[in-house]
């Protein structure tokens, strides 16, 4: 069947599905497929007006099948706009899917880089492949594809998710690999997208971070480069960024900080693109390990809020929702300076159903000697801080369904004032602190979307402010 063909009848399969997608557990403000099954975030790229966001997506099922590139589009990162299905596997060099990758503008032209996989002897070959598009809306195939067939011997046969970017007059590519019990980032370079040379391993795992990195990303931040991968073979999972110096000359990142991206179970497969004038990186939403509850009502998956990176004085890296999400904010539902020990406050209520929630926690730390303090939103999900060893923490040990753990980042200490704030939406919760990388992502399945916030304050006292915003997309 032509790929034309297979588009129309993935659209179609998605629009059915779509029609019988209950709304239990849908959310009101992020990203998630008209129906059935979405992993990672594509192709992320600004392009005629539009920031374009394209996802891993199988149109017949809420499971993870042959992989297709869902795509949607926004001007604002407040309204989507769902677009025809951008790729299917169609062609014997990726028959058995379309897996992740990225996207790069030339000439007017939007180049769409992917990996193509096929069943060989049992194995899955991963092949790198290039299809393009004019109005960003329909997609042809590359006639030279494939465009990388074979993997060098320091990669393996796990030899995917091509991140294509421009640096010098040149064009690169970063493909995630690894071999011999080592994550790997292979790096490419070319003249003209089409043909690629094999410069060589641009950063390796020490050992301890991973035995294949898949979706690799490389690019430029302040005045250093910054590396994320999305490592396999950890336990648990752990998505890892290094800052660093990049040389393109011999095609090397030296990698000088290490770190995690985000503590929470729900976020992988992070990619990141220049959207005008910063750095913006979205994830998906969601992990290959535990329960999905949404699958029972026909869908699976979604992406983070887009957020910015950026590198502080002391070239840490620092990540914020984008400052434009403030327009989600509907109303106000409580505002007031909070003065609180060893007690629980109980806040007004607030539902879910139709509208998500922000929570913005300014705590005095001078007033503040709590040892520990935080804000519940229900039994299952509960926020705090434990002041001694400065970590904010998320604890879903006691929720009914999804991931069930105590999942914590360091925050910066030795500041007056710490900001925390809290997105929740129907199904998830992305909780942003003071500090390097201090984000925690997760899914979260409160059964009913009736909440009753609780703020609290252990062993001393709390001095902060609290604002609750009810958040929409028509707001
Ligand atoms: C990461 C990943 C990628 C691959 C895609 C397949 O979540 O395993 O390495 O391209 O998902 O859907």
């Amino acid at each position: 069947m032509s790929h034309e063909r297979m588009l129309r009848r993935a659209d179609l399969r998605v629009a059915e599905g779509a029609a019988k997608v209950t709304d239990t557990f849908r959310l009101h403000y992020h990203l998630m497929p008209p129906a059935h099954w979405m992993n990672d975030p594509n192709g992320l790229v600004y392009f005629q007006g539009y920031y374009h966001v394209f996802y891993q997506h199988h149109p017949y099922g809420p499971q993870w099948g042959p992989m297709h590139w869902g795509h949607a589009r926004t001007k604002d990162f407040i309204t989507w706009e769902h677009l025809p299905m951008a790729l299917a596997p169609s062609e014997d060099y990726d028959a058995g899917g379309c897996f992740s990758g990225s996207a790069v503008e030339k000439d007017g032209v939007l180049h769409l880089f992917y990996t193509g996989v096929r069943e060989e002897g049992g194995k899955l070959i991963q092949v790198q492949c290039l299809a393009t598009s004019r109005d960003g809306i329909r997609f042809r195939k590359d006639h030279r594809n494939p465009l990388i067939t074979n993997f060098p011997p320091e990669g393996s046969v796990d030899f995917r998710d091509p991140k294509v970017w421009q640096h010098g007059g040149k064009w690169y590519m970063a493909l995630g690999s690894g071999n011999d019990g080592r994550g790997k980032v292979l790096l490419y370079r070319s003249n003209d997208l089409s043909q690629w040379d094999y410069m060589g391993v641009a950063a390796k795992s020490d050992g301890t971070q991973g035995t294949i990195w898949e979706c690799p990303d490389l690019f430029p931040l302040g005045d250093k480069h910054v590396l994320l991968v999305s490592p396999m073979g950890t336990e648990p999972r752990r998505v890892l960024y290094a800052v660093g110096e990049m040389d393109y000359e011999v095609g090397k990142f030296q990698a000088e900080t290490w770190g995690e991206l985000d503590k929470g179970p729900d976020f992988y497969a992070p990619q990141t693109f220049f959207g005008t004038d910063r750095r913006i990186m979205l994830a998906w939403m969601q992990s290959w390990e535990g329960e999905i509850p949404s699958q029972k009502h026909n869908w699976a998956g979604a992406l983070t809020l887009p957020r910015e990176l950026m590198l502080d004085s002391a070239r840490r890296l620092q990540i914020r929702p984008l400052p434009e999400l403030k327009r989600l904010r509907a109303d106000l539902a409580f505002a007031s300076d909070l003065v609180l020990q060893g007690e629980t406050r109980i806040l007004p209520s607030c539902s879910l159903q139709e509208r998500g929630l922000e929570a913005v926690l300014r705590v005095d730390l001078a007033g503040t000697s709590a040892a520990q303090f935080g804000i519940a939103f229900g039994e299952g999900i509960r926020v705090g801080v434990a002041k001694g060893d400065w970590r904010v923490y998320l604890d879903t040990t006691r929720a009914s369904r999804g991931h069930r753990g105590r999942y914590s980042c360091k925050l910066s200490s030795g500041q007056e004032k710490l900001e925390i704030r809290i997105f929740l939406d129907r199904s998830s919760i992305e909780l942003f602190g003071a500090g390097e990388a201090a984000c925690l992502t997760a899914r979260v399945y409160p059964s009913s979307p009736e909440l009753v916030p609780q703020v609290f304050a252990r062993g001393g006292v709390l001095k902060a402010s609290l604002e609750l915003w009810s958040l929409s997309k028509r707001g």
